[in-house]
C-alpha cells in the first residue's frame, strides 16, 4: 500500500516486464505454479513507480533473523558479502512459498528442520563469500502476498555451478518438504 511504500525502507519490490536492471536468461517453476515469462527485471525500493509493461509485481522485507544462533550470527557476518559487487554480473530471484505445515510449527520445531536436521546455515556458510544473498520477508506485508519469502543472489559467472550445487543441497533436506511453491529465475546484468 501507499503507506507501507512510503514508510519502510526495509521494503523491496521486484517487477517482472519489458524493462530493468537485470535480462531473464531462465525462469523455472521448481514446484507449484511458475511465473508468467517476462524479458527483464526490475529490482527497486518500495517508493518507485511501477513501471510500463509490468507482468507481476512482488514485494517483501528485510528483518531480524529467526533461525541464526549468536555463534552462527558471528560466521555469517565474518563470510558474507553484500550484493552489488561489481563482479557479480549474474543474479538468482527465487521467490518461495511453504505449507500451512511448516507456519502451524513452533518456533523451536523449525529451528530444529531448518538447521539441525536440515544444515540450511552450516551448507550455505561454504558458499560465502562467493554467493551474496538477501532475504525479504513477505507474510506481513498489508495485502496478501503469492509467497512467504523473496530470496535475491548474485555472483560472478564463475561460481554459477557452485550455486547450482548449493541449490541441489538445499532442495534436498528436509526443511525443503515443506516448500510448496518455488520459483527459480535466473538473471544477468543488463
Ligand atoms: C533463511 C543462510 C542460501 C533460501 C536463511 C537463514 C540463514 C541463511 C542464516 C536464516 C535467517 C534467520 O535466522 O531467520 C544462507 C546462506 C546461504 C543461503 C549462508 C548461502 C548462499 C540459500 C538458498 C536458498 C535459500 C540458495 C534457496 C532459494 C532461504 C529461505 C530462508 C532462508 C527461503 C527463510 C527460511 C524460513 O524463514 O523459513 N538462509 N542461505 N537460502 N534461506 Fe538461506
Amino acid at each position: 500500500t501507499m503507506g507501507e511504500s512510503n514508510s519502510n525502507p526495509r521494503l523491496f519490490r521486484f517487477v517482472g516486464g519489458r524493462i530493468g536492471g537485470w535480462v531473464v536468461r531462465s525462469s523455472r517453476a521448481v514446484i507449484g505454479e511458475g511465473l508468467p515469462s517476462v524479458e527483464r527485471l526490475d529490482l527497486g525500493s518500495g517508493t518507485t513507480a511501477i513501471p510500463d509493461g509490468a507482468k507481476w509485481i512482488l514485494r517483501g522485507v528485510t528483518s531480524n533473523p529467526r533461525y541464526t544462533t549468536r555463534t552462527e550470527k558471528e560466521q555469517l557476518v565474518r563470510k558474507q558479502a553484500a550484493l552489488g559487487r561489481p563482479e557479480a554480473t549474474l543474479s538468482a530471484l527465487i521467490p518461495i512459498r511453504k505449507s500451512a505445515k511448516w507456519w502451524e510449527l513452533t518456533q523451536d520445531e523449525r529451528r530444529d528442520i531448518f538447521e539441525s536436521q536440515s544444515k540450511h546455515t552450516t551448507i550455505g556458510l561454504k558458499y560465502l563469500p562467493e554467493i551474496a544473498r538477501r532475504l525479504h520477508h513477505c507474510r506481513d506485508l498489508s495485502e496478501p502476498e503469492p509467497f512467504d519469502f523473496i530470496t535475491l543472489f548474485d555472483y560472478a559467472k564463475a561460481d554459477e555451478s557452485a550455486f547450482d550445487d548449493l541449490l541441489a543441497a538445499l532442495r534436498a533436506t528436509a526443511e525443503w518438504k515443506f516448500v510448496e511453491r518455488e520459483v527459480d529465475i535466473r538473471l544477468e546484468r543488463a
